[in-house]
């Protein structure tokens, strides 16, 4: 399949003006967790002339700023631009693309990217541009979930869509969403963008989940890609997803709640 950037970098900001009023809700919980991850991984402190790219709803970006970096987030969806000046004041909020950031070379310390590579249809431009952007000696680091096979919340829903419904419905192509949780790749990626002292390491995230239906409103409301492949399923076979979900998310609860594995991808280098 080949892949028409164009189309799936339109395809993801509308997926994500759409999902920006659910996204902190749905998923804040457990991406708010990478931030100091990322930010140690940069050597995030005072001063530091931090960039959050695809910041969100600015859960890193606000992070960086209580340890007095000095922070700019930045995101391409203007409802999520909004969503994060609204959470937090005094931060420099400004809309751009990652892949073709608007800063001039070498005017940052250290750039961050929580959970964006995975939604980018050139994310080797975004690498380089990252690498653009930092000054010598900078550095860089990204999250990236884990593989299905780990990351609980996606091994159970995409095997619910692939059992009860259509996995290969007709969305514009993308590269594969689990690319960078793959250690090599991700080093591989980092080093030839120019990167150096490369470390690729898992955080082990959890996801606690109030509801056993937290899984399935999650991906339904708050993403882009899978959200997508929902709306696409018949009545009947959505309503047997969810059901598989659900049954799959009660394996893990914990009191009156559910808590699943999330492991992330922390991926990091030196300009
Ligand atoms: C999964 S959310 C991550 C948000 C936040 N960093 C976090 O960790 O919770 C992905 C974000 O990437 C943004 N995004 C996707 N493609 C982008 C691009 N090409 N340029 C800038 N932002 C982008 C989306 O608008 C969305 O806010």
């Amino acid at each position: 399949m080949t892949i028409d950037p164009a189309a799936f970098h339109e395809f993801e900001h509308a997926g994500w003006e759409r999902a920006a009023e659910h996204y902190a809700d749905v998923f804040g919980d457990v991406t708010t967790h990478m931030a100091a991850p990322l930010l140690d991984a940069v050597g995030a402190g005072a001063r530091t002339r931090l960039l959050d790219v695809a910041t969100g709803p600015g859960f890193v970006a606000a992070a960086a700023a209580a340890r007095g970096a000095i922070v700019t987030g930045l995101d391409f969806s203007p409802a999520m631009i909004a969503d994060a000046r609204r959470r937090h004041h005094g931060i420099t909020f400004r809309e751009g693309d990652a892949e073709a950031l608007p800063f001039d070379a070498g005017s940052f310390d250290a750039v961050v990217m929580s959970f964006g590579l995975l939604h980018l249809a050139r994310p080797e431009a975004a690498i380089a541009e990252a690498h653009r952007v930092l000054r010598a000696g900078g550095r860089y680091a990204l999250s990236v979930w884990a593989g299905p096979e780990t990351a609980v919340g996606f091994g159970i829903a995409l095997k619910a869509i692939e059992e009860f419904g259509r996995a290969n419905v007709p969305l514009p192509e993308g590269p594969p969403f689990f690319r960078f949780s793959d250690a090599d790749e991700a080093r591989r990626t980092l080093e030839h963008a120019g990167f150096t002292n490369v470390d690729v390491r898992v955080v082990p995230l959890t996801w606690t989940l109030a509801s056993a239906d937290g899984v399935y409103d999650a991906l339904s409301r708050g993403g882009v890609r899978t959200s997508a492949v929902l709306r696409a399923q018949t009545p009947e076979a959505l309503a047997a997803i969810r059901g598989a979900i659900r049954r799959s998310t009660e394996r893990y609860q914990q009191g009156d709640r559910f808590v699943l594995p999330m492991p992330a991808v922390l991926a990091s280098g030196t300009r």
